[in-house]
Parts: C-alpha cells; structure tokens; sequence
C-alpha cells in the first residue's frame, strides 16, 4: 500500500513570509486572532507565570484553558487570504518567541489513491512526520488545506467509510498533540465550515472566519494598490463605488490578483501610468469569482 505522504516544509522566521504577512490587507483582526491564538498555544509558560503573579491560589478555569486542543480553523470565502495567512503566520510567532518554527503542509492529494486504509495511513503518517522532525524546543505548525473533503461531517450521508475512518484518525491525532510534549499547532482551512464534522470544530481552540472585503476593506485595498501614484481626493471613493458589486462582491485576490495585476500589463503596453482610469477599466469586464455553495 503506497501511503507515502510528502509534506511541503518551510523554516521561518524567513523574509518572504513576512513580506506576504506585512501585504494582507483587510484581515486585520483575523491577523491578529491567529498570532496571539497560536502564541497562546506555543507559550503555556506565559499563562503558568500570570497566574502564579495574579491567582495565586489558582484559578480553576485556566486549567481548562491550558489544556486547549491545539487546532485552529480557517474558513470562509474563496480569494480571502486564508492560505497565505496560515502560511505566512509562522514568521511573526517565531520572531515574537524567538524560536525556530517550521511549518508543514499537507499535499493536495492527502486522500492517496483512496485504497482501504490508505487516507487513514496518510493522515497518521502526516502526524507521525511532523512529530519526527520537530526538534527540542522548536515549533511546528501544520496546515491541513482544503480540508473540507478530510474533516467532512461523519453523519453526511454521502460520507464513505473511508473517509470516515480518515476523520477519526484526524481527530485521535489532533487530541494527541495536546497530550504528548510536542509544540504543534494544527490549522485546518476549509471553504465550507457547514461541512465540517461537529468533533473537529468542537476542538478549535479559535474558529475564524473570512468574507469578501466590504466598502472600507476595499478602501484600503485601493490605498495600497496606489500608494506611489498621485490620486485626487475623490479617485479612492470613486473605487470603492464602481467595485461594489451585489450579490457576489469581488474577492481580494479578484481586486488584486485579476484585475490590478491586469491593469499594470496594460499600463506597461500602453507605456501608460498604472491609474484608476486603468484599473476600473479591466475591472469593468471582470466577474466576481464564484461563491462556494
Ligand atoms: N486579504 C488579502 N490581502 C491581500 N492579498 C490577498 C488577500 N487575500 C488574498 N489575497 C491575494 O490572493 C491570493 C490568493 O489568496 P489565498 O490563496 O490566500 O486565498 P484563500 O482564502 O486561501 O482562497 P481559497 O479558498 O480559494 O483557497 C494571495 O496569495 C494574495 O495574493
Ligand atoms: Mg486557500
């Protein structure tokens, strides 16, 4: 049975995560909920030491608290930053901690070949990898992406047995994290929450979730794609406006990825200056990305 599973692996704290980090716009507070979430999980010391200082006695809730599953979920719409937040997070934790992190993802073909056993194996083998390789005092993140089809709800009648058996396998991984000395985060990102299985969100520790960007979220998306041009006081506005769109607003990675990417190869054919005019030119024949159902 081939159940051999690579996981891609990347050290930080490294320069080009933290330019992408620095580069998510409008996720401020889901940002910043991921790093102090996955601080939290990583410095359990820091919770030991405010309690000695404050609750002396001891406060019966932490106890609780400190025994947090370490797992956190992503979900949301599609283009948001889901994935380049979980794989650029590890840079701002280990600077904070000052430690080495390394961060682990599981490949697109996690589910194998779907013989009998093998998603099973793989997941197993994902854990048992990562465990391995990190060493003493190090860190470890691993992302789970997509995970909508690993983490599906047991009682979806659809649900084969395999994937079954793989859930039950996740969920037994992720509660032994939390009981073997090992410093693993585990971020499971998925684009249809309402899929997951009840067992898998009951152990996140933080859930957050992302929508496309509203009026003021694409206001700043247009302050940074801008910044180095000369705007008119109302040109930022007029952005806002021309790129709401109801039902299905336009995801960041359309606003920036499309449609600016788009309008600076115009702009360089043209040997033109990359402007509004420009963009709201592309983004006129650009159509939202479609929803999730
Ligand atoms: N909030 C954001 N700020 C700036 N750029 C963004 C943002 N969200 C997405 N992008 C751009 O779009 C690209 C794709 O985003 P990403 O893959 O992280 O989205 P996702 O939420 O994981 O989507 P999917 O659900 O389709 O996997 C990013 O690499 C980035 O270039
Ligand atoms: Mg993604």
């Amino acid at each position: 049975m081939s159940e051999a599973l690579t996981l891609l692996e990347r050290k930080h704290p490294d320069k080009a995560s933290e330019v992408i980090f620095e580069s998510l716009i409008g996720i401020d507070q889901q940002k910043d909920e991921l790093v102090s979430t996955i601080l939290f999980l990583f410095d359990k010391d820091r919770i030991k030491k405010w309690q000695h200082k404050h609750h002396r006695d001891g406060l019966v809730f932490v106890e609780r608290v400190v025994a947090e599953t370490p797992l956190v979920i992503l979900s949301g719409e599609v283009g948001c930053g889901k994935s380049a937040l979980a794989n650029s997070v590890g840079t701002p934790v280990a600077k904070e901690l000052k430690k080495r992190l390394t961060c682990f993802e599981t490949p697109s073909d996690v589910r194998g070949g779907g013989r009998v056993g093998e998603l099973s194996a793989r997941v197993t083998s994902a854990f048992q990898q990562v465990t391995a390789r990190i060493k003493g005092d190090d860190l470890g993140l691993l992302i789970i992406d997509e995970a909508d089809d690993l983490a599906t709800s047991r009682s979806q009648n659809q649900a084969h047995h395999e994937d079954r058996a793989g859930l039950n396998v996740l969920v037994k991984q992720i509660d032994a994290i939390a009981r073997v000395k090992v410093n693993l985060v585990v971020i499971l990102i998925t684009n249809r929450v309402s899929v997951l299985d009840p067992a898998i969100i009951r152990r996140a520790s933080v859930h957050l979730t992302f929508k496309r960007p509203n009026d003021q979220e694409r206001r700043k998306v247009f302050e940074y794609l801008f910044t180095g041009t000369k705007l008119r006081d109302n040109e930022i506005e007029k952005l806002v406006e021309e790129s709401r769109r109801e039902p299905v607003p336009f995801s960041y990675s359309d606003l920036i990825n499309r449609v600016a990417k788009q309008a600076v190869f115009r702009a360089v054919h043209f040997d033109k200056s990359f402007s509004p005019t420009i963009y709201l030119e592309v983004l006129k024949d650009v159509i939202p990305s479609p929803l999730i159902e």
